[in-house]
């Protein structure tokens, strides 16, 4: 079997939405799993009434050998022409100045994405209270840590039948001589946890192709860095059956979404900005120099979190495929018709679906790349993995171009894109503007571009002397 086909088999073995992990299931898991994707389903099915929408088109299969398996043919890809220009305002005229960008062309591109794509972060949220529920000293390798776990209460006096707490871990170099910058990694659950499963091999959240004795964590901290997990599924569930639960049922008090409502990538990203606010208290931590970083969804929730909270200095865009930073106008590997599907709208506005049937990918209003040019003038790494390892699914060439076409909103801001909209080959890192790009030989995971990722952020992130 090949590579790819063996990526398939080890993911598509656990049923896209519920709970993943190795080895069998027990019965109970199995039958939870399929209530959930009863639920789920339920609710896509209302969401399309809703949208007055009576049928879908489904989308391609990520087994290469399935008979309707996703294109993994580039002459195939380009089945639409042009992208939506992220520098000509809607009534057609161009914009020219950095003002422009702010005052008018960003809050055009922000609504398309609120509305349409991601929907909008309800203007209350509730109070998150941080509790520090265990402080140890300890030593990662040869590095002194101090480790912190933290739980963020979510105040639900509003609606008590709900409640939400978000899982932190900080841990930050034990003899840094004055506040650190820390990179937040949005964490899977393993081995089992409340996760669905995908394209993502099983594997610890650590790289498995990098040698132990530099895990990404370490890497960080031998550079006086600090590090920290924060686990999405810990307040918004990875599936359409809980979004009536979590963060977004809380607002929601228990009601489903309407069209326009946050999906979970946007409610994810709500939880790192409310994390972001613990670390603007805690003395160990540089607030103004903390980055984000994720994997596959997790890579989507750390682009959306990038585009829409000004305060995270930098972002490390793993795998993020479709609904991240690749191109929805591309037919290759994944398509908008996957991420509208019952097992994976939840990330996204329910209005999403629209684009799926009776609208195409075409219509969007906006596309990935004006995503990535929400993160501006801010540095931005996207990363991909081997073709032949990680699989096609991803399209690294499609999230190549969602940061080369971003270029254009980088340089009116005074600073540099890619530098090129040619692919480059596997391996070499484009890393000289303030959007980078790199596909490394591994498989998913952001593993083996983290010492390319720590180079390029040397440029923006500076660590206080350790003592
Ligand atoms: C599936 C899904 C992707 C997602 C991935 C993951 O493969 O189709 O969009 O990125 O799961 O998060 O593991």
């Amino acid at each position: 079997m090949c590579k790819t086909g063996i990526l398939y088999s080890l993911l598509m073995a656990a049923p896209i939405v519920g709970l993943a992990q190795f080895g069998p299931r027990t019965p109970e898991q199995d039958s939870l799993i399929a209530r959930q994707q009863r639920k789920s389903q339920a609710d896509h099915r209302a969401m399309m009434a809703t949208l007055n929408i009576k049928e879908l088109r489904p989308g391609p299969s990520g087994n290469p050998q399935a008979p309707n398996a996703a294109n993994a043919d580039e002459s195939k890809a380009t089945t639409y022409t042009s992208l939506p220009d992220p520098l000509t305002l809607k009534n057609g005229k161009k914009i020219t100045t950095a003002n422009e960008w702010w005052q008018k062309r960003r809050p055009e591109i922000v609504e398309d994405f609120d509305r349409e794509i991601y929907g909008r972060m309800p203007a209350n949220t509730p109070k998150v209270t941080w509790e520090v529920v265990s402080t140890k000293d300890t030593v990662d390798g040869s590095y002194p840590v101090m480790l912190k776990q933290l739980l963020g209460r979510v105040d639900n006096s509003a609606y008590p039948a709900i409640k939400v707490n978000i899982e932190l871990t900080l841990a930050t170099p034990a003899n840094a001589s004055g506040p650190v910058p820390v990179m937040m990694s949005y964490g899977f659950r393993f081995p089992a946890g409340p996760r669905s499963a995908g394209l993502r091999p099983p594997q610890p959240p650590t790289s498995t192709t990098a040698p132990a004795a530099s895990s990404w964590q370490q890497q960080l901290l031998a550079k006086g860095w600090g590090y920290a997990i924060i686990y999405p599924t810990s307040y918004q569930a990875d599936n359409g059956a809980g979004l009536t639960e979590g963060i977004i049922g809380l607002v929601n008090k228990g009601q489903p979404r309407k069209p326009d409502d946050w999906g979970a990538l946007r409610a994810w990203a709500w939880g790192a900005s409310r994390a972001l606010d613990y670390f603007e208290t805690d003395k160990a931590v540089d607030a103004k120099q903390v980055g984000i970083e994720g994997l596959s969804r997790y890579g989507k929730a750390a682009v959306v979190t990038m585009a829409y909270e000004p305060r995270f200095a930098i972002g490390f865009i793993g795998s993020s495929g479709e609904g991240g930073v690749k191109i929805h106008r591309r037919t290759f590997g994944e398509q908008v018709e996957n991420v509208a599907s019952s097992a994976e709208y939840h990330w996204m506005a329910g209005n999403f679906i629209k684009y799926a049937g009776p609208l195409t990918p075409n219509d969007l209003p906006v596309d990935a790349h004006e995503l990535v040019a929400l993160c501006a003038p801010r540095p931005v790494f996207i990363s991909s993995g081997s073709p032949t390892v990680e699989g096609q699914w991803v399209d690294a060439k499609g999230m190549f171009l969602g940061g080369a076409h971003a270029g254009p909103v980088y340089e009116l801001l005074g600073k540099k894109g890619l530098g090129t909209t040619e692919f480059p080959s596997i391996e070499t890192a484009l890393v000289k503007g303030d959007i980078a790009f790199r596909q490394h030989s591994g498989g998913h995971t952001t593993g083996p571009n983290w010492p390319t990722f720590l180079e390029y952020a040397d440029r923006y992130i500076k660590a206080p002397k350790s003592r």
